[in-house]
């Protein structure tokens, strides 16, 4: 399905982003990992690129196209976690969360549909399930995840008329460390009886992307083992 499709992955250095590389990759299509931080991935080739800055996404995009033509997938999965009082975050701080969790979501998302043009033409977005439900001084993560769960139908009803599918995924807990550090409680709490690992949601961005699910557009996909729907009273 994806050999030799162009596959843009942000925030492929690590965590989620590496798994979903190495998944298009093992798909046989062509991917490139954009990130500040090099990505050292067999068969994926990186583009340095701080996804929060609309010229260097404009000029890295350009040149993606340049070098090798139509964009087939976008997934945009660079983010930064910061908890902090709300009392104490700056302005700066506002900034840089905001501007590269959903701003380069924006800008990476326009500047790679320019150059989608045929048979698949899909972008996934990692929102959260911050976007829904929050824990104390988690404000400026959870602005930027449920602006990225609006800025995904924003899109997908936009792009619609350039056949360009735009949906979301929103993870709960996914351990991008090593297992070993999780305790039964973590695991226990979740309906799944696991917490989530990073192939969960690579999977889930090779669903979405797939031509054959063209039905689905504008949508969020929820991958939490349950934690959402969890129902929780203090007896
Ligand atoms: P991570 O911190 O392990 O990896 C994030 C990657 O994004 C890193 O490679 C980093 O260098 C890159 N990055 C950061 N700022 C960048 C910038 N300005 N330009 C380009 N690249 C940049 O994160 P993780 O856990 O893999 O999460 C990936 C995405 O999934 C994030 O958007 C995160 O908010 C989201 N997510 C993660 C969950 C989890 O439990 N791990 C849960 C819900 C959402």
């Amino acid at each position: 399905m994806f050999t030799n499709k162009l596959v843009i992955v942000t925030g492929a250095a690590q965590g989620i982003g590496n798994s979903i590389a190495r998944h298009f990759a093992g798909e046989g299509a062509k991917v490139i990992g954009l990130d500040i931080e090099q990505v050292s991935i067999e068969g994926v080739e990186y583009r340095q690129c701080d996804v929060g800055d609309f010229q260097q996404v404009k000029e890295v995009m350009e040149g993606i196209h340049a070098d090798y033509g139509a964009i087939h997938v976008m997934i945009n999965n660079a983010g930064i976690s910061e908890f902090q009082s709300l009392w104490e975050v700056t302005e700066e701080d506002w900034n840089r969360v905001l501007d590269t969790n959903l701003k380069s979501v924006f800008i990476c998302s326009r500047e790679a549909a320019r150059f989608m043009s045929e048979d698949i033409r899909s972008i996934v977005n990692m929102a959260s399930t911050r976007a829904f439900m929050s824990e104390p001084h988690t404000e400026l993560y959870s602005a930027s995840k449920g602006g990225i769960y609006a800025l995904t139908h924003s899109l997908a009803a936009s792009l619609s008329e350039r056949g360009i599918r735009v949906n979301s995924i929103a993870p709960g807990w996914i351990h991008t460390g090593d297992a070993s550090d999780l305790r039964d409680i973590d695991h226990q709490q979740h309906w799944s009886g696991r917490v989530g690992d990073t192939s969960d949601i690579a999977r889930a961005c090779l669903f979405l992307s797939n031509p054959q699910n063209s039905f689905i557009t504008a949508e969020c996909l929820t991958i939490d083992g349950g934690m959402t729907r969890k129902m929780i009273y203090e007896h």
